[in-house]
């Protein structure tokens, strides 16, 4: 299996908000599942199709926001999913090929975290929906899961996750985790997965040039789920340290994302001389959770 990032690294549709607000929404969010009878406002509407739109120019996708429309969410199968009340949802389609999922993935979750600030709550959606309710796809395209959206009933609520020791590898073992790469994985390790697997992992490549290896789990989402947690990576790890991402081809469930670290000097410093996000506190730099 061979999936080409070379598009990626760029998380190009959040440009708009800050590192520290990025990963604030990604602490926030949570799946939800049962939403308020309230139609999404217009100026977040607007907003939110904008994100979009920038999606779907970056990686040549065709996202579709469908609102006040419960078509998608009115079958057994979106009841045997516990949705109740959804009347929008994103359809994340794009051209059928061996790297759609990841793609759809990496930016899907920029509308997830996007939708999250404009105050809204979402949910990945891959299995239970009504495909046939759902924005349709055109010939040759598939669509590869949908985004349940909305205001919720509640903000949802914590899951257990994995500590981030068993969500990746680095040589030396955790006491030589570099901080950008802690910063990365507590980022992945909020990243939402299909069945709260978290089957991914990240390995840190040593080199003069370091480099991280995304590997892929297993189930039938573990792409999208492996999309879903490089976009939370990046911008956790870019948080830390300047960096550039995107390499090319990788082969067999493994890709590899070159990192070149600079301009780290732009970045605060805490007390102990480790670089630091300036919007949230020190008290987590240099520390795996
Ligand atoms: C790719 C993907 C597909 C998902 N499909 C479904 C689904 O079909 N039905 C559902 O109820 N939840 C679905 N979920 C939501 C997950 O169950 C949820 O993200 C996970 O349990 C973690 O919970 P959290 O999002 O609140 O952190 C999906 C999540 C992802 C990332």
């Amino acid at each position: 299996m061979e999936i080409d990032t070379s598009s990626f690294g760029t998380v190009d549709a959040l440009a708009r908000w800050d590192d520290a607000h990025l990963l604030d929404a990604m602490e926030a969010r949570h799946s939800v599942r049962s939403y308020r009878d309230k139609r999404i406002d217009a100026d977040a509407l607007r907003e939110l199709q904008s994100v979009i739109d920038g999606c779907n120019e970056a990686a040549g996708l065709s996202f579709t926001l469908v609102a006040d429309d419960p078509s998608a969410f009115d079958g057994a199968l979106a009841h045997y999913g516990s949705f109740r009340g959804v009347r929008n949802h994103v359809a994340l389609i794009g051209r059928k090929g061996p790297r759609l999922d990841e793609t759809v993935g990496y930016y899907g979750e920029q509308v997830v975290l996007a939708a999250q600030l404009l105050g809204l709550n979402t949910c990945w959606v891959a299995m239970t929906y009504r495909k046939r309710g759902a924005a349709r796809t055109m010939p040759g395209e598939a669509r590869p899961a949908i985004l349940a959206l909305g205001y919720g009933e509640t903000s949802g609520a914590s899951h257990k996750v994995k500590p981030v020791t068993s969500l990746c590898r680095v040589p030396g073992g955790p006491a030589a985790m570099p901080e950008w790469f802690a910063a990365g994985m507590r980022a992945a390790q909020l990243a939402p997965t299909a069945m709260n697997q978290q089957a991914f992992s990240f390995e840190l490549v040593e080199g003069e040039v370091p480099g991280v290896r995304a590997r892929l789990g297993l189930g039938p989402c573990a792409k999208i789920d492996l999309g879903i947690a490089r976009c939370h990576f990046e911008i956790g790890a870019r948080s830390v340290v300047a960096l550039a991402v995107g390499s090319g081809a990788i082969s067999r469930g493994v890709c590899r994302t070159r990192l070149t670290i600079g301009e780290a000097a732009r970045k605060p410093r805490d007390s102990s001389g480790s670089r630091c996000r300036a919007a949230r506190g020190s008290a987590r730099c240099g520390s795996a959770r």
